[in-house]
């Protein structure tokens, strides 16, 4: 439940990287040893993964300050329980970790947001190409492989998924694997550095080629993950919702959030860097502005959702082109209801901006929209009840907790 029309002030944390987190998980599955991985958040997709190596055999526990020790010498299974694997996309990420460490994996095809098709062809592609035979049956994903032989993979489009999972399952092949067009997100670069920081050999990550050195074995490990690029994002165009809101968001790294700080900035919100902070000021509506989602560094796909509640209020007409994911426009129905002017062509949405939205019921379709929702709740005049938080607890770790926290009227209420 949100009471909207109170400006955001004052200072927040971001927690560990929620997509990092997901695939940091899995590849300590293939050290055989023990992993100590820091600052994670506490999500329900890491609870989830969890619960998914214990079942597999895996020592695993986690603090409440996000530290989580994995024993993964006791893994016994290379064949993975369907049930919970459904709940999130990158279970995907267990594929290429236990082919790694068993050169053999069966596994129920992953869930995950519904945003539109998710294939995983460039997955697959890069497993066969290391050497796997892969089989699809009755919704059953299996790999097996005698040995893995690195190879040169060119991913046919931009995939954090592929890029990442080939990169963990390409660890410990024989010779050296070059994946070419590899996705150059954050989240890349991390799991590149927790594998290298196990003694696996992986250049060039954060840039479009990236060479893996097979090695022989691994050892343990203790890495910290980076702070969520998509949760800061997140909180910077909260604090630009309302006229009035004054936040410095701690714990970021600036070179992630470039792509939306130019955006707000085009929009006449004040943003500034200092040190490992940034402050999010709005004296003004925003302006309009045109949007258009690419892989990194381009505008992230994850806030689209998110800016284009901030939009409804502009003072202008914006055009959001959604690049990556053709379905991911299921939250404008939800906005409509709060009275926003949104009209979607394909994978475009034209936002002309209003001079109010009134609360409203409204449903989280998925986590970037429950986001989405979260935001036009604060914007709104009147009360705002929010419906299918599971979703938005998927990904944000103590988003009521954090927003109350800057002066928002919000609480999460148990039917
Ligand atoms: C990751 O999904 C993120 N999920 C998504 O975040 C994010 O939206 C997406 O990357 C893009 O940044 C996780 O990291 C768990 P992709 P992923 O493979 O890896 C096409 C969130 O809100 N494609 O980069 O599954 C695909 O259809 C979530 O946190 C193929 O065609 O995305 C899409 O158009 C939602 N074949 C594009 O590539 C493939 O084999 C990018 O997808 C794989 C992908």
């Amino acid at each position: 439940m949100i009471n909207g029309g109170k400006p955001l002030v004052g200072q927040i944390s971001v927690s560990g990287a929620k997509n990092a987190t997901v695939a940091l998980i899995p590849a300590a599955l293939i050290s055989n040893s023990k992993c100590v991985l820091e600052n994670l958040p506490l999500i329900r997709d890491v609870y989830v993964l969890k619960d998914i190596i214990v079942q597999m055999g895996a020592k695993a526990c986690i603090d409440q300050s996000g530290t989580m020790e994995i024993d993964s010498s006791g893994l016994n299974r290379s064949h993975i329980a369907n049930g919970q694997v459904k709940e999130l996309r990158a279970s995907y990420y267990l594929l290429g970790a236990l082919l790694a460490r068993f050169k053999e994996v069966s596994m129920a095809y992953p869930g995950g947001c519904d945003i539109g098709l998710r294939p995983i062809d460039q997955h697959i592609k890069g497993f066969k190409a290391l050497g796997a035979e892969v089989e699809i049956e009755h919704g059953m994903i299996s790999l097996k492989a005698k040995k893995l032989v690195g190879s040169d993979i060119f991913l046919d489009v931009v995939s954090v998924g592929a890029t990442i999972n080939l990169m963990i399952a390409a660890t410990m092949a024989e010779g050296t694997t070059v994946l070419e067009n590899a996705a150059k997100e954050p989240h890349v670069v991390d799991v590149a550095n927790f594998l290298n920081s196990m003694g696996a050999r992986v250049k060039g990550a954060g840039t479009d080629v990236i060479k893996i050195m097979g090695v022989e074995k691994l050892h343990e490990s203790s890495y910290m993950v980076i702070p969520d690029q998509i949760e800061a994002g997140t909180y910077m165009i909260a604090a630009a919702a309302i006229p009035g809101g004054d936040v410095t968001i701690n714990n970021v790294i600036p070179k992630h959030l470039d792509s939306i700080a130019a955006k707000l900035v085009e929009m006449g919100i004040e943003v500034h860097f200092n040190g490992d902070s940034v402050r999010v000021i709005s004296n003004r509506k925003p302006k309009s502005a045109d949007i258009k989602t690419l892989p990194y560094p381009g505008f992230p796909t994850d806030l689209q959702q998110p800016i284009t509640s901030l939009l409804t209020l502009s003072d202008g007409t914006s055009m959001i082109t959604e690049s990556i994911w053709e379905g991911r426009f299921r939250h404008v129905d939800e906005l409509k209801r709060m009275g926003a002017d949104i009209k979607v062509e394909g994978r475009v949405a034209v936002v002309e901006g209003t001079d109010g939205l009134s609360g409203a019921k409204v449903s989280a379709t998925d986590l970037r929209a429950g986001a989405a929702l979260v935001i036009a709740g604060l914007m709104a005049n009147g009360e705002t009840e929010i419906f299918n938080l599971f979703h938005i607890d998927r990904g944000y770790e103590n988003l009521e907790g954090k927003l109350a926290s800057l002066g928002a009227d919000i609480r999460r209420v148990k039917y």
